[in-house]
């Protein structure tokens, strides 16, 4: 198994395993809502590939927006996490996380958001963004569903509220 960067040739195959996935079809909007915006990374959007070549699971991290006492500072958030369900708990969605967490440490950047299942995150160092003031962009967001990495650039003063691109919105990405 590879893992890279998606390219515009990956963009069927990475809707599918969405598709799959989630047994619906928001997130695969959410994605393309997102590569159409100028909060779309496109390293950071990352595929495993399979020796067969088969795009088993996706990743996209994308800026969202803290606003800060400073002043609003653009920040990466993980969404959506999918893992093709013929290969779920295979270690596929843990390398595919652990790799972005790697550019993003290698970027500087200072942290990193995910709105997430609470028991699946913290392996990775995910805790309640809540504990760092950071604080969700809707009152439907669960409060230990908001999560939070601090990186090694992270800074007290990123803290503040979360403003989510009204592509969530569009997508209904939006709290659980
Ligand atoms: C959640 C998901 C991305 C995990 O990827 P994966 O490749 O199957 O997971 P991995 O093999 O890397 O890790 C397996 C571990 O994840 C845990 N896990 C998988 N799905 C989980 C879930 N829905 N809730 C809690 N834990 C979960 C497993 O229990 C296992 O834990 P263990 O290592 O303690 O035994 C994948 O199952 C998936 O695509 N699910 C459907 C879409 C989804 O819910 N995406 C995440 C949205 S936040």
């Amino acid at each position: 198994m590879i893992i890279r960067p998606e390219t515009p040739a990956d963009f069927p195959a990475v809707e599918a395993v969405n598709n799959a996935a989630f047994g619906e079809e928001s997130e695969a909007y959410l994605i393309r809502l997102i590569r159409e915006s100028d909060l779309y990374v496109p390293e950071l959007s990352l595929i495993a590939v399979l020796d067969d070549g088969t795009v088993a699971g996706h990743v996209m991290f994308s800026l969202v927006l803290l606003d800060t006492a400073q002043g609003e500072e653009r920040i990466f958030d993980l969404a959506p996490l999918a893992v093709h369900p013929d290969h779920q708990g295979t270690g596929i969605g843990d390398a595919l996380t652990r790799h972005g967490l790697e550019l993003l440490e290698a970027r500087g950047e200072p942290l990193v958001l995910v709105e997430g299942i609470p028991s699946y995150y913290p392996r990775f160092g995910f805790e309640r963004a809540s504990r760092h003031g950071i604080t969700p962009p809707s009152p439907r967001t669960p409060n230990d569903a908001f999560m939070v990495k601090l990186l090694e650039n992270y800074e007290p003063r990123f803290r503040g509220a979360v403003r989510y691109p009204e592509a969530f919105y569009l997508a209904d990405a939006v709290g659980p």
